[in-house]
């Protein structure tokens, strides 16, 4: 098994926070991630309120994007021209606080006192500080900051200024700065480096009531606008004056202070995107609404939210904090992280920084959707309906790439056409569609919301179905085949009948093909109305069902185990042992093509299959399978060791299971990547949480019903979780010894385990 380095808690451990009570200059850009605040369509970075020390402040709104031309060497057909990349907004949190002049600077003068903390409870990241002039004067200065639940459009700041040794002047600034950049970084592939200069065009300052700033995207066109207020609502004296700069707005406070009496300033901005006409006024007015209900309302309402998220997704693990601490900052920051309403989704780094441009990838079906499903099944259906409402970009994209039918998702995309420049890692990845496809059968399992299936998720089927039967092919054995694709392993390329691929299709097949079935005898109006639109033909579906039969799995007879593809057992074995540890991540490295020479793999791949439809597998053939490929798994990818960990609990290889889930819980809190700096590893948190409660748990679908085959690591007392499972909630604790099931919402159910049947009631 690979060495990971020892757990080395970056933060104190606390099952419901992060926090810091010392400031580290260094750690300064990876905590701008971890201290982020979003609600799925607003995401701010943890940057300091009154600068940008040592990292890249960045204010995201999900979705919102500038295009770019892919600048290729050579360019073939299908590649596609533009890209689009998640664009960092004006900063509206910025402010300045002077004493006598002296601009506070926690590296100048004397940083006597510092806390901060992320509160998981109430969504509110609070800093604390007791900062020393040069010339002696001491001030306590508190800033409090949300990005509101109940307002998708606001964020809202609260700041206190008490002197603590003096009487005297205090200058407050506070700023609307709209001459923000994207981050760069040349030496790595995973971040953008397109946008060197501002991206935007300012079209309206205004700087009055409220100050207001309306930019537009150079190249695409894409408008957004802001809008930010503030009052000093302690009885403090003051003058004000207003500024207006290029593409910047800022309001000069100068305040009387006294000493031991508290300055208090609360703060809002509101974002909006793509508005017609009145805007000004739609944010004025929002504004208002926000000062008639004040910080305390929104602090309040935001704990209400967050107390039904955590009660809805109920984790614990007795007997071991810093997992549990782990856990629940992932289960958090997926919260934060993911679009609510259909239009928009969750990117690889959520709304928390800028590698991977903000793109979505299939992190979302075959991770993220899957801890949605269990605990907030409606924002899992918004996902699938993200899906839904790009399926003609998908359509055009199947075009494209000469397919005579069907749909091809993106393999990256924040507006559902494909922007992944590189195609052996990007494109060629078609499993992607039997992921959404896999996804969407999760959600009808779990949830029974057939409507659904038949007003969207059908189309989703049937499209990519005839995407697979177009793709595929029969070989002299009369075995359906699909050729030259790249399966989840990306350290493997262009490969033919990736084992993962060749099973979600058939998958993918067959549900589609059940699913038409079942609207024919059950709707008939609506199967009507389907065969018109999609033009289906009676027996179209009949052939996916040959297809899914007939797939084809390479297997390897010597070594007895299920080969990733046709041609990797065939290659040389990567000596892994003897790669020095500067060398990793290998795609950093080492050019594409000498890692696809090698058996050496990126991540779960074909052990990936065989956690996601476990029934399908026996445990002789998963032992074997799972020996033969981990030995030659980097876990260059996040999304690897959850599902490693997964696979090892089934087997029995508990040490294992434990190290893995250790590493994909804390990936994030303890910067295992090396690059949380860019951003969350959001499959990886939510991998967390399949770690739980399909690993340890044990917990799968099989025929349509629910089982359980829990094991407890050594260190833990006891575990719990919560899942929505067909309209009922059940609670499952396992200690030492035994297993407790308990329903506490909904009809009577039977589940089962360790394969033995319990009747909840
Ligand atoms: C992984 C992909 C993943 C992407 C975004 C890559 O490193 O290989 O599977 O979709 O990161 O998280």
């Amino acid at each position: 098994m690979k060495k990971f380095d020892n757990i080395k808690n970056r933060f104190p451990v606390n099952p419901w926070d992060i926090s810091e009570k010392k400031y580290n200059p260094s750690d300064y850009f990876t905590n701008e991630t971890l201290f982020a605040c979003a609600n799925g369509f607003i995401g701010v970075r943890g940057s300091f309120e009154e600068g940008n020390y040592l990292g890249h402040s960045g204010t995201y709104i999900n979705a919102f994007y500038e295009s770019n031309k892919i600048e290729y060497g050579e360019k073939y057909v299908g590649y596609p021209s533009e890209g689009q990349s998640m664009v960092n907004v004006a900063n509206s949190i910025k402010i300045e606080i002077s004493i006598d002049d002296e601009i506070l600077d926690i590296n100048k003068g004397e940083l006597i006192d510092y806390n901060r903390k992320l509160d998981f409870r109430n969504g509110i990241l609070k800093r604390k500080i007791i900062w020393k002039t040069q010339s002696g004067k001491k001030a306590e200065i508190s800033f409090n900051r949300l990005v509101s639940f109940e307002n998708k459009h606001l964020i809202a700041q609260k700041i206190e200024i008490t002197p603590l040794n003096f009487d005297g002047e205090i200058t407050y600034k506070s700023f609307l700065d709209g001459t923000i950049k994207n981050y760069i970084d040349e030496d790595d592939p995973r971040i953008d480096n397109k946008f060197k200069k501002s991206v935007f065009k300012t079209r309206e300052l205004y700087n009055d009531e409220f100050m207001f700033l309306n930019q537009i995207t150079k190249k695409s066109g894409k408008e957004y606008s802001v809008g930010l207020k503030e009052s000093i609502i302690s009885k403090s004296k003051y003058k004000v004056k207003k500024y207006k700069d290029t593409d910047k707005l800022y309001n000069e406070y100068r305040i009387k202070a006294k000493k031991e009496k508290t300055i208090t300033i609360e703060k809002f901005s509101v974002y909006y995107t793509e508005m017609n006409y009145l805007k000004k006024q739609k944010i004025e007015v929002e504004l208002e609404k926000a000062f008639e209900k004040g910080w305390d309302y929104y602090e309040k309402f935001q704990k209400e939210y967050l107390e039904k998220f955590w009660n809805d997704s109920y984790i614990k693990i007795d007997g071991d904090d810093a997992l549990t601490q782990g856990i629940r900052f992932n289960m958090f920051h997926l919260l934060q992280s993911t679009g609510k309403d259909g239009y928009t989704n969750i990117g690889a780094k959520g709304l928390t920084g800028e590698g991977y441009e903000g793109h979505y990838f299939w992190d979302t079906e075959t991770y993220v959707l899957s801890f949605f499903l269990y605990t907030q099944p409606e924002t899992a259906k918004k996902l699938l309906e993200f899906r839904y409402n790009t399926l003609d970009a998908a359509r055009d994209r199947a075009k494209e790439m000469s397919h005579t039918k069907g749909a091809l998702y993106p393999w990256r995309t924040i507006n559902g056409y494909e922007c992944s420049s590189y195609y052996p890692a990007g494109t060629a990845q078609y499993h992607i569609n039997a992921d959404i496809a896999f996804a969407l059968k999760q959600y009808y399992q779990v949830t029974d919301d057939f409507d659904f299936i038949k007003s969207m998720g059908i189309e989703i089927l049937v499209e990519t179905a005839r995407l697979w039967e177009d793709a595929g092919s029969y070989n002299s054995e009369g075995q359906f085949c699909i050729n030259c694709v790249t399966g989840p392993d990306e350290y493997t390329a262009l490969i033919n009948n990736n084992y993962y691929t060749n099973l979600m299709a058939a998958e993918n097949l067959s549900f589609a093909s059940e699913m038409v079935e079942k609207i024919k005898t059950e709707s008939p109006e609506i199967y009507q109305e389907l065969k018109n639109k999609l033009k289906l033909s009676e027996e179209e579906h009949f052939g996916w069902e040959k297809h899914a039969e007939k797939m084809f799995y390479p297997y390897d007879e010597k070594l007895k185990i299920n080969a990733q593809d046709d041609s990797f057992l065939s290659k040389p074995i990567w000596e892994l042992d003897k790669t020095p540890k500067e060398k990793f991540p290998l795609l950093l490295n080492y050019h594409p093509l000498v890692l696809y020479r090698y058996q050496v793999i990126k991540q779960a791949d074909l052990i990936l299959a065989e956690a996601l439809l476990p029934h399908k597998f026996s445990d002789e053939q998963v032992k074997r399978d799972y020996d033969y490929y981990e030995k030659l798994t980097t876990h260059d990818s996040s999304l690897s060791t959850c599902i490693y960990s997964i696979v090892a609990n089934r087997i029995g290889y508990e040490k294992e299971a434990y190290e893995y889930f250790i590493n994909t819980s804390r990936t994030d809190l303890d910067n295992y990547q090396g690059n949380t700096k860019d951003g969350i590893h959001s499959a990886s948190m939510a991998g967390t949480w399949l770690g739980v409660v399909m690993g340890f748990g044990g917990m799968k679908i099989y025929n349509n019903e629910l089982h359980f085959d829990p094991k407890i690591p050594e260190k833990w007392n006891e575990y719990t979780f919560k899942i929505k499972f067909k309209n009922r909630i059940i609670k499952v604790k396992v200690d030492k010894t035994k297993a407790d099931y308990s329903l506490e919402k909904g009809e009577p159910l039977t589940i089962y385990n360790k394969g033995n049947k319990i009747e909840l009631s």
